[in-house]
């Protein structure tokens, strides 16, 4: 009975040995692998991206190589699968925070956009020819919204322009040619065939006037006025 405390002061003292003896391995071991891991993360990752930059010039070479001369007869498109590539693959998956960042791509691929304009994630602009969609000032795309400016006729692109302070609704599909008015909306879901007059709120597949917005119509002046360029958009000659 006498000898049981010492047995268990002994037993205490070799488990607090072996646990900072553990401490110390766990710390001497991340202090050797972080350098020699994190080199070997960066080796891969640089790989990766080299693997990814090489692909997109094998890409490039094919395209250029054994691509038509464009589609549908037009003069091939420079840097046509580069503005793809930044329109459908980078700018569309810009996460909603990045708003204006999306925007700048968008107009970097060759969209035209006008001032405090908002377009929401995962839309599929067009690519093709992206310098036939207009989009002018305050105006509004939602999300998964699809811009479609060429493939009608043979031969022809036609502009599809968004007009100042237009909605487009959620998943819409927006078709070459079409002009979609002042204020206008376009609900949830439309397939836009044809124009959409000013302050009109449209839907369906094709979308249909469904009513007008308080001034608009096609009996009022605002439904009669001309059209008068909001922004220089407008000017683009297409
Ligand atoms: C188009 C919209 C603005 C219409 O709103 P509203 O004027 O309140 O119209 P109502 O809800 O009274 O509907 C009127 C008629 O249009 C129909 N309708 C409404 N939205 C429609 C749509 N997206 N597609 C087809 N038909 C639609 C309704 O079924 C209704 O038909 P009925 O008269 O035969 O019953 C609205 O429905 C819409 O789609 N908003 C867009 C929402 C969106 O995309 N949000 C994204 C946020 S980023």
């Amino acid at each position: 009975m006498e000898n049981q405390p010492t047995v268990s002061c002994v037993e205490t003292q070799v488990t607090n040995e072996y646990g900072i003896g553990m401490r110390i391995a766990i710390v001497l071991a991340f202090l050797i692998l972080i350098p020699v891991l994190l080199p070997i993360a960066f080796v891969l990752l640089g790989l990766l991206f080299s693997f990814y930059l090489a692909g997109i010039v094998v890409f490039y070479i094919i395209e250029r190589t054994t691509a038509p001369k464009g589609m549908y007869g037009d003069p091939h498109i420079k840097f046509q699968w580069l503005r793809a590539f930044i329109n459908n693959v980078i700018a569309s998956n810009v996460p909603h925070c990045q708003a204006r960042f999306r925007r700048f791509l968008f107009r970097l691929s060759g969209i035209t956009i006008g001032k405090r304009v908002f377009i929401g994630m995962n839309g599929y602009m067009e690519d093709y020819c992206p310098e036939h969609v207009v989009i002018e000032d305050n105006a509004t795309i939602s999300f998964r919204v699809t811009f479609v400016a060429h493939g009608v006729k043979r031969g022809k692109n036609l502009r599809v322009l968004i007009r100042s302070g237009a909605y487009v609704g959620a998943g819409c599909v927006i078709l070459p040619g079409v002009t979609i008015g002042r204020k206008a909306v376009v609900g949830a879901g439309s397939v836009v065939v044809k124009d959409i007059p000013d302050g009109a709120v449209a839907a369906g597949n094709p979308a249909r006037v469904l009513r007008w917005l308080e001034g608009y119509g096609p009996d009022t002046l605002a439904g009669k006025a001309p059209i008068v360029p909001v922004c220089k958009s407008e000017n683009v000659n297409l």
